[in-house]
């Protein structure tokens, strides 16, 4: 056998297994088909990678089984990550809510998990990309370079998102090959796309971004909403769009500290002369304020000539702004992957397939999709620890 391990995606998941499973003495190969381990994580969080979060739980998941990450972020912790960062001396600062990020650069993280897997003995090996895995134990995994065999493999490929700098179905394609159940694969934590009628009303708002609530059936976020070219984007809408489905529509509330009605109703009264779009751009930015009035028919009447109903009616709109998504923009800018390898075809104390025992799986190639603010690479080194314990 050539190895004890093959770990198959150098990324945040990769490595981190890849470590591990080293520093337990296994024969580690990592094998990565971008020249560059890490690709990912060198991009991240505006380059200084948000690499977690001090809010870390379970319901900060989406997964076909929402309790399966539980047993690996239990095991390995947001101060286990940080304890790993204070041994190679990497400085970090928290931003909002319990998200932290490096002081210097993402390059750190990657320079410290090469050099974990170096201490460890691991082999890497970039530029190569895996073909298939076949076998039952040992594995044989095919590349351009040769065939390799070991006794556990790896997936860690992540998933579909940013083909561009080398994301792929790989995981996908070999656990269908092994008949193991992949949840349907869709963009998450990605922009919202619209039809030319509310495209018309949201392009030439451009740049405007809002603290608003975005609610899609049960989630609701509230964080920034950015009006784009393209349609919504900003955190509140990507974390929407992870719950997102073809055919859901999406509800904003543009005043989330205020009863709107109480507001519009409260300024007729106090000042019936102002119009109504003057009124709202005291708590709106006044293009945002001016479409949305205009919309409602209320745009340029004095508030006090608006008869209660139709303030009322305008109310009710500002809180519950419904519209009905015809996409997103997909792979191209989708920061994770929903969906991927079925959890219920994983044990969650191992990452290992139950039915496949030595085939392992994970990071984002399995169906588990993090929210926005550093949940998704912790639940890569949540699971790729996890599985380096194991593999
Ligand atoms: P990842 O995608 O990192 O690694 C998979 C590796 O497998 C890649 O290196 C790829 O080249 C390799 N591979 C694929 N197919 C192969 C094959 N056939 N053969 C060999 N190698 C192959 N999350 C977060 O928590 N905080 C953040 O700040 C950000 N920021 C962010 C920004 C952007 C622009 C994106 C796209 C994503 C984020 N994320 C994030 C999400 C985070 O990057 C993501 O969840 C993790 O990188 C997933 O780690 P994995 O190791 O599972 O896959």
């Amino acid at each position: 056998m050539d190895f004890d391990v093959i770990v198959i995606g150098a990324g945040a998941a990769g490595l981190m297994c890849a470590a591990a499973a080293g520093w337990r003495g296994r024969r580690v190969l990592v094998l990565d088909h971008n020249d560059q381990p890490g690709r990912k994580i060198l991009i991240s969080g505006g380059g200084r990678c948000n690499f977690t979060n001090l809010g870390v739980a379970p319901d900060r998941y989406l997964s076909g089984n929402p309790h399966f990450v539980t047993s690996a972020l239990k095991r390995y912790r947001p101060a286990d990550f940080l304890d790993l960062l204070r041994h190679h001396r990497i400085p970090w600062h928290e931003r909002n809510h319990g998200e932290l990020f490096c002081d210097r650069s993402a390059e750190d993280i990657v320079t410290m998990l090469l050099a974990e897997c170096t201490t460890a003995g691991v082999e890497l090996r970039c530029g190569v990309k895996a073909g298939a895995v076949s076998g039952d134990g040992p594995f044989t995994v095919s590349t351009g370079a040769g065939a390799l065999s070991a006794a556990s493999v790896v997936l860690a490929t992540g998933g579909l998102s940013i083909p561009k700098i080398g994301a792929s179905g790989f995981a996908h394609a070999v656990a269908r090959r092994y008949d193991i159940p992949v949840v349907t694969p869709r963009p998450g934590l990605v922009p919202l796309t619209f039809a030319e009628a509310d495209l018309a009303l949201i392009r030439p708002l451009s740049g405007i971004a809002v603290d608003a609530v975005v609610a899609v059936g049960r989630a609701r976020f509230r964080e920034a909403v950015l009006l784009t070219h393209r349609g919504l984007s900003g955190p509140a809408v990507l974390q929407a769009s992870s719950y997102w489905r073809e055919g859901d529509s999406i509800a904003i509330d543009w005043l989330p500290d205020l009863d709107a009605a109480a507001y519009l109703l409260g300024r007729k009264a106090e000042r019936p002369n102002a119009e109504v779009r003057t009124m709202l751009a005291e708590h709106l930015p006044a293009r945002l304020a001016e479409m949305l009035t205009a919309r409602a028919g209320a745009d340029a009447r004095p508030i006090g000539q608006t008869p209660h109903a139709a303030l009322t009616a305008l109310g009710t709109e500002l809180k519950t702004w419904k519209l009905t998504p015809t996409g997103t923009e997909g792979w191209r800018t989708a920061e994770i992957t929903v969906g991927g390898i079925d959890t219920a075809a994983l044990s969650s104390k191992t990452m290992e397939i139950k039915t496949r025992p030595g085939l392992f799986a994970v990071g984002e190639a399995a169906d588990v999709a993090g929210w926005l603010g550093g949940y998704n690479f912790h639940w890569a080194w949540a699971s790729g620890w996890v599985a380096g314990q194991f593999a």
